[in-house]
């Protein structure tokens, strides 16, 4: 067979012994075994790995060997996917097997990949071009005796998670484990098919789970390290589980120590003053507002403005362009999907000019239904302000159909970014939106900064909308002339190490890759989905076709308040209540529900003790 040759063998013959490597076509796949029992590779043909000597090897190595290797086809060559993508290896195109008698046997934490002459392992074939994160930068050159690297601390343990396969999870820890890529792989999707019972595990065929992650490894348990805080032990000793993200997300290491390099080497008052001090602060600032519009996309670091958060970016966006362009007798639309901060700025906006609120419908879903938002907009529409995603449901807007469609009609478009940028990427050209707020604390950087994005022509025709020192030209009694945006709106001083914070947070984020967070988390979320829907009583709010981050539920009988803190006394961190988003709650008929939010460090070991925290509530009733 060939290494182009994607056919697979039927699944007896995959069945093969402890440690051996299989033949699938064309590709090599991955096993973690347990080490090899004596005499258990006896019958391999070390270099001619074809499909039938393995079946009548796995036919001599009967016992625990076949319950440990599925025979499923798509579960074996998932895990090839997973293996190349766990190590940035490309698919391969010139790969030949490794016979296992050459393979190193080594635990879970330390693989080690042979290059033996006429054996090309994929990894070595294919070194990746830049080292996913939690490998150490010193991996060694194509073509080297040895490739020796670590990965995260357990292998075996990531797959179980992700792959959820009973072949890993019978894996005892620290067993020696051989680890090949193979070529192909097809998706697998896999779930514990039982309620809560973690020892059985049911394993479906379906192209979902495994997906192809760009080629490079996501780690969430090696970037869980980054994270100093969830180490933190609450209520006696019980692991943190934070599931609060879209409340506030926690801080990596990279944001910790550049506030404190900061506060240690560069801190003072920008723009100002003409001493060193000021000179790297006003650097660190703007790299800080570079680091921003890079992230965003956006065409120039002019268009991006420092605030406090999202809600202070809404509410400039209303006090300033609002003031000059809206009128008695023009709308504003939104959605029912708002969080309170994009309501009542506007509705202060509405009193203060006489202009119109308008509210676009969702579904049952929780959905916003296009066509009721399209008949709402008209000559009279002045701006469209809605979500990119809903912090109440998690609801992924429409974005950029919904931009077009209110730019048809003229209409300024105000996206509220705040629970979106954490999860996927945002790119403000692309989505053609005026402006795009965000608040730092929900991606990884500090509270008290936030960014307003707005395209340079429509800051330019905006006044300022607080006045102080830094944002000025000239001042006299008479009259005063302001700096151009985004000085202009930027009053007094700012959050200037947050906002070097915030730009650490959003470099943090880049290297991690914003697409694979994305991919990672969407993966994540429909494993919470499924599992919270085997908890008795339990009712999610909301069902969108498009979600992200975010688990909103009730659970009969309970009060929300009362799942949160039976939650918390077992270490589970979730918010419970409106959500500040009270009216889409009460669209969707409660006052208030249990969220359970997400980010790229959560893992599934995260929604298995939320799960299980649920049901023992939900037998306690
Ligand atoms: N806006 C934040 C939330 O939704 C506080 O929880």
């Amino acid at each position: 067979m060939t290494a182009d040759d994607r056919s697979f063998a039927p699944p007896h013959e995959l069945v093969g012994p402890l440690g051996q490597v299989i033949d699938v076509g064309g590709g090599v796949v991955p096993l973690l075994t347990p080490a090899p029992a004596p005499g258990a590779l006896a019958t391999a043909s070390p270099g001619v790995s074809t499909a039938a000597p393995l079946a009548s090897a796995a036919a001599a190595a009967p016992g625990p060997l076949s319950a440990m290797v599925p025979g499923d086809p798509s579960v074996l060559t998932a895990m090839a996917r997973m293996a190349n993508e766990l190590f940035g290896a490309a698919p391969a195109t010139s790969v030949a097997p490794v016979p296992v008698s050459q393979a190193t046997a080594l635990t879970p934490s330390n693989v080690q990949l042979p290059v033996s002459p006429g054996i090309s392992p994929m990894l070595v074939a294919e070194p990746p071009a830049a080292m996913p994160p939690g490998l150490p930068a010193s991996i060694g050159p194509a073509g080297a005796p040895a490739w020796p690297f670590s990965v995260a601390p357990d292998l075996g343990s990531l797959m179980a998670e992700v792959l959820r396969l009973p072949i890993l999870g019978d894996v005892p820890a620290g067993a020696p484990a051989y680890f090949v890529p193979a070529s192909d792989a097809v998706g697998l999707e896999t779930d514990r098919g039982r309620g809560i019972d973690s020892s059985t595990y049911e394993v479906r065929a379906e192209p979902a789970l495994v997906r192809d992650l760009g080629g490079a490894a996501f780690d969430p348990y090696a970037l869980r390290r980054d994270f100093p805080i969830l180490e933190e032990r609450v209520h006696g000793g019980k692991r943190l589980v934070w599931l609060d993200n879209a409340a506030t997300t926690q801080k990596p290491r990279a944001v910790i120590d550049r506030l404190s390099y900061f506060y240690e080497h560069e801190n003072s008052n920008i723009h100002r003053a003409a001493h060193v001090l000021a000179a790297r602060a006003t650097d660190a600032y703007e790299a800080g507002r570079e680091s921003a519009r890079r992230f965003l996309n956006a065409g120039s670091a002019g268009e991006i403005i420092f605030v406090r958060g999202a809600t202070e970016g809404i509410n400039l966006i209303a006090q300033s362009w609002g003031r000059r362009h809206v009128e008695a007798g023009d709308e504003i639309v939104i959605t029912h999907l708002e969080h309170h901060a994009n309501i009542v700025p506007w509705q202060q906006l509405c009193q203060a000019t006489g202009a119109r609120l308008r509210v676009a419908p969702v579904d049952d879903r929780g959905d916003v239904i296009l066509e009721a938002y399209e008949r709402l907009l008209g000559p009279r529409t002045r701006l469209v302000a809605f979500p990119q995603v809903s912090n109440a449901l998690g609801t992924v807007t429409p974005a950029r159909e919904m931009i077009e469609i209110a730019h048809r009609y003229g209409a300024v478009v105000a996206l509220d970014g705040a629970q979106a940028v954490s999860h996927m990427r945002v790119d403000v050209q692309l989505l053609d939106c005026d402006f795009y707020v965000l608040s730092g604390h929900k991606v990884f950087a500090p509270t008290g900064i936030g960014v307003v994005y707005g395209k340079r022509a429509v800051l330019d025709a905006m006044p300022p909308w607080q006045g102080g020192g830094n944002m000025i030209q000239d001042v006299t009694f008479e009259r005063t002339t302001y700096q151009p945006p985004p000085g202009r709106f930027e009053a007094g001083t700012g959050s200037i190490a947050d906002a070097v914070g915030l730009g650490a947070a959003l470099d943090y984020v880049t290297r991690v890759g914003i697409d694979r967070i994305e991919r990672y988390e969407h993966d994540l979320l429909a494993y919470a989905d499924r599992r919270l829907a085997t908890v008795p009583g339990l009712a999610m709010i909301g069902a969108p076709r498009d979600k992200a981050g975010v688990l909103s539920f009730v659970l009969d009988g309970q009060r929300t308040e009362d799942v949160g803190s039976a939650l918390d006394k077992e270490g589970i961190a979730v918010r419970s209540g409106h959500h500040c988003a009270q009216p889409i709650l009460r669209r969707l008929g409660v006052e208030a529900t249990v969220r359970a939010s997400l980010a790229f460090y959560n893992v599934c070991e995260d929604i298995d003790a939320l799960v299980e925290a649920l049901y023992r509530l939900a037998a306690r009733r």
